[in-house]
């Protein structure tokens, strides 16, 4: 199955949404491979922004994303990066449709609340950045055959 990364940045924590924000992807059908909170710094956000780094709202984006710690996640499923993007909403949240995450709890561009990866390339790249391999586990959900139906199980 198909595995994808998430951040729950700052201000889903200072919100106290982390509970609502994960159980949305629970609910969904999809697995948490792995999960840990850490305090991210400027270097790796950086590597994680690179795109980012000359665009003048970059010194915002780093205050705002080590505020506080972040919970870091990888979530796995049928076509997950996909899932979760729609999931997730439009970058900026005044503009995310509701029923999305940015759409139904947020009000800002950079105060959008997850962060979630954007191709199946980036994400391979991202969950090396940020887990090591035995921190990411390889378990059976007991839930799988009501979730999906034997053929879309690859
Ligand atoms: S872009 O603008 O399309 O190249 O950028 P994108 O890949 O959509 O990601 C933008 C990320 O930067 C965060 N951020 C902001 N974006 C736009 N404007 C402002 N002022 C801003 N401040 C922060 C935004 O939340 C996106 O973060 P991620 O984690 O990628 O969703």
């Amino acid at each position: 199955m198909e595995q994808t990364f998430v951040i729950l940045k700052p201000s889903t924590i200072s919100r106290s949404l982390v509970g609502d924000v994960i159980e949305r992807y629970q609910r969904k059908g999809l697995k948490i491979a792995g999960i840990k909170m850490m305090q991210l710094g400027e270097e790796i956000l950086r590597e994680h922004y690179a795109h980012l780094v000359d665009r003048p709202f970059f010194p915002l984006l780093v205050k705002s994303m080590t505020a506080t710690p972040v919970i870091v996640m990888v979530l796995e499923g049928k076509d997950a990066v996909a899932v979760v993007r729609a999931m997730t909403g439009a970058t900026n949240a005044r503009n995310a449709v509701p029923g999305t995450i940015r759409g139904d709890f947020g009000m800002s561009g950079q105060e959008n609340l997850v962060h979630a990866s954007d191709s199946v390339e980036n994400a391979k790249i991202e969950i090396n950045r940020f887990f090591r391999p035995e921190e990411i586990f390889n378990y059976g959900l007991v839930t799988v055959p009501a979730i999906y139906s034997p053929d879309e199980m690859d």
